[in-house]
């Protein structure tokens, strides 16, 4: 055992460096399970988001795991409010430039306190001799070679150095892939390894199977750093967006070119992650219920209240739906009391972990306005109907490569008994620039299991709305969202 393995509690000194959107619960615990030690990439979540993701690590490992923070001080703020609740094992301090030493000292202090070892990632000699000073337990460096956030030295130029003059363990970071990564980083005197790219392609790895696609086709010219505008240059996968951020940075001064730079390449990341074309599907399921008891205000409600957070989403019957989680920007137009009710679900996005007739599964879910599904709002008034419908990627289950796609529609009707609903899903079709359009491969057809599954988890979640709905909307109705 070396020092990097005694000091974080883990058997091999692998590190798999957080990553923003991908380095999630189900990953976090493969690679803690595995011996090394998981980073949850949480740097600029919301608190929710993070608290959620700690209690489904922890549900899936009892081996160490960590979670990023940025170093600035309204990030920190917030982050060390959840660290001293939740007590995550390990503390990861994310990559950037000009560490301040008081800084640091105050929220390490803070972290040792609640019981959390400490380790930062610098990609400068300077920035770690302050983060040793300020009481770190392991460094990595981290050269430009590597995925994500980069400076300007490489692996091999700081590592040494950072042997040299850190009593600290070092753990090397950048551009190692493989074993013969490692028996380099070994050479140059590092007692760990950290690794963020080649998770990318990991099974356990809840992104678009496209990206893991492109990260093993991956050559010398695949990848580009953008954003040295920004002071917070990138390495990643050449591709439209970077020739788009090149073009900004060549053609404009610095500081115009780092304005212009931040709405293009915002968001971007969760993009590529979340979603892509889809790899296999067709399938289409009609299922009726009736819910007595239960409103239409009720139902316009529940839709907008029930994602907020996972415990509200958990109440739809816990044993299909124990994860929720939403976009801030979602959340403030939920919570907006000039959006009426039965717009709030429109336009936002469910990420959701939920089983829907095959076991536990990752489920984006986009609503978007019923007009792109063929129906007007005056013919659904004329009916009396409330319909929410949108999209949605489901991410295949093992054996299965991809997410499957598919159009949801849920019509509403009062009845003199209740509400009467009746749901559409199409799988294999997704809405494209306002139609819905069938993506299959030629000759691809989702097995008959799958719509039956649905069907089936359909109804549960229907009967079970019946069932809890009316006390829900008594007790927490009248409430802000
Ligand atoms: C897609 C991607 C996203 C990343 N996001 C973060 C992040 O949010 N915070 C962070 O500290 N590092 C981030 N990293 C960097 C990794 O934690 C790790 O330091 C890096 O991937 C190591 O280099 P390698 O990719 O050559 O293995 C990211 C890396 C990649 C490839």
């Amino acid at each position: 055992m070396n020092r990097v393995c005694e000091v974080l509690g883990i058997e091999k000194p692998v590190i798999q460096g957080p990553m923003a959107w991908i380095s999630t619960a189900p990953l976090v615990a493969a690679v803690s399970n595995a011996g090394g030690l998981d980073v949850l990439g949480v740097g600029f979540a919301p608190e929710g988001f993070i608290r959620e993701q700690i209690a489904a690590t922890r549900k899936l490992t009892d081996k160490p795991f960590g979670m990023n923070a940025i170093m600035i001080p309204d990030n920190l703020e917030h982050v060390t409010k959840i660290v001293e609740e939740e007590k995550p094992p390990v503390m990861y301090a994310d990559t950037i430039a000009g560490l301040d030493i008081d800084l640091c000292k105050k929220y390490f202090d803070i972290w040792h306190e609640a019981g959390c070892r400490i380790v930062v990632k610098a990609s400068f000699i300077d920035d770690a001799l302050i983060a040793a000073k300020a009481g770190a337990d392991v460094m990595i460096v981290k050269g430009w070679e590597g995925g994500g956030h980069v400076i300007f030295e490489a692996t091999t130029v700081l590592v040494p150095q950072a042997v040299d003059l850190l009593e600290l363990p070092v753990v090397a970071s950048g551009g190692l892939a493989d074993g013969r990564g490692i028996a380099a980083a070994v050479a140059m005197g590092a007692e760990g390894f950290e690794m963020g790219t080649a998770f990318m392609a990991a099974k356990e790895n809840v992104v678009h199977p496209n990206v893991k696609q492109e990260v093993l086709e991956a050559g010398d010219m695949s990848t580009v750093i953008t954003g040295y505008s920004t002071d917070e240059p990138c390495r990643q996968i050449k591709n439209k967006l970077a020739d788009e951020l090149i073009a900004i940075e060549a053609e404009n001064s610095k500081a115009v070119a780092a304005e212009l730079l931040r709405p293009v390449a915002e968001s971007s990341l969760k993009k590529a992650m979340m979603e892509g074309d889809m790899e296999n599907g067709a399938g289409y399921l009609a299922v009726n219920n009736k819910s007595p008891g239960v409103t239409l205000e009720m139902m316009k409600w529940w839709f907008a209240w029930h994602p907020l957070e996972t415990l509200r989403y958990k109440i739809w019957n816990p044993y299909c739906h124990p994860y929720a989680a939403i976009a801030d920007v979602d959340r403030a137009k939920i919570q907006n009391p000039n959006v009426p009710l039965e717009d709030k679900i429109v336009d936002v996005v469910h990420f959701v972990v939920e089983d829907i007739g095959a076991g536990m599964q990752d489920v984006v879910i986009h609503f978007r306005p019923v007009e792109e599904l063929g129906f007007t709002k005056e013919e659904l008034a004329a009916s009396h109907c409330y319909a929410i419908g949108g999209y949605g990627l489901v991410e295949n289950r093992e054996g299965a490569k991809g997410k499957t796609p598919a159009i949801m529609l849920h019509f509403y009707r009062e009845t003199a008994d209740g509400i009467e609903s009746r749901t559409r899903f199409w799988m294999g079709y997704r809405i494209v620039q306002g139609h819905p359009v069938c993506v299959l491969p030629p000759g691809i057809r989702v097995p008959e299991v799958v719509p039956m599954g649905l069907a089936l988890h359909n109804v549960e979640e229907f009967s079970h709305l019946a069932s809890i709905l009316p006390g829900v909307y008594q007790e927490f109705g009248a409430l802000p969202l």
